[in-house]
């Protein structure tokens, strides 16, 4: 397979975290790191991955491109365009749209003065719909970065636009 040009590379640090990460598969089954290996990527990119990481990350495991590609579109835990330093995350899916997760998605739009998957003008805050979160019993839910907050009123919105704004 033939390699392609890449702006992107592993800083040092993750060098050696994907090495660490490679070393848990089995020599002839390293293209399963590209799960571990794109959310190092993402996280050294700021919270998405660019053209070139996902290329890198071909390179790296000598996979296909498309076969990257495939696992950075299906999950929606990758972003594949720049997202705000707090990027936050409106499950949208039927059992949280039942207990109002289309109304908090708008109250964010509102408090933020964004539209969905947008960012604000400054670049500290994204707003994005997303699939189930998996805590479906305690929705509204929401994902904020890495952190998921359930049981979400509209009030909780204005707290906690006020408190990512501080
Ligand atoms: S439907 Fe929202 S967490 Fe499952």
């Amino acid at each position: 397979m033939s390699k392609i040009k890449t702006k992107f590379k592993f800083n040092n640090t993750n060098l050696l975290k994907a090495k660490k990460i490679l070393e848990k598969y089995p020599k002839n089954f390293s293209s399963s790191a590209v799960l571990p290996l794109l959310h190092l990527a993402q996280e050294q990119l700021d919270g998405w991955l660019d053209k070139s990481s996902v290329e890198y990350i071909s390179n790296y495991l000598n996979v296909p491109l498309i076969k990257v590609y495939e696992v950075a579109t299906f999950y929606h835990m990758f972003n594949l365009k720049k997202v705000g330093k707090k990027c936050i995350n409106v499950c949208t899916t039927t059992p949280c749209w039942l207990v109002g997760s289309d109304s908090i998605l708008k109250r964010f739009e509102k408090k933020l003065n964004i539209k969905t998957d947008c960012i604000t003008k400054d670049g500290s805050i994204s707003l994005h719909e997303i699939e189930c979160l998996g805590a479906c019993i305690n929705g509204p839910v929401i994902k904020i970065n890495n952190d998921y907050h359930e049981n979400i009123k509209l009030d909780d919105v204005d707290k906690i636009v006020k408190n990512l704004k501080k």
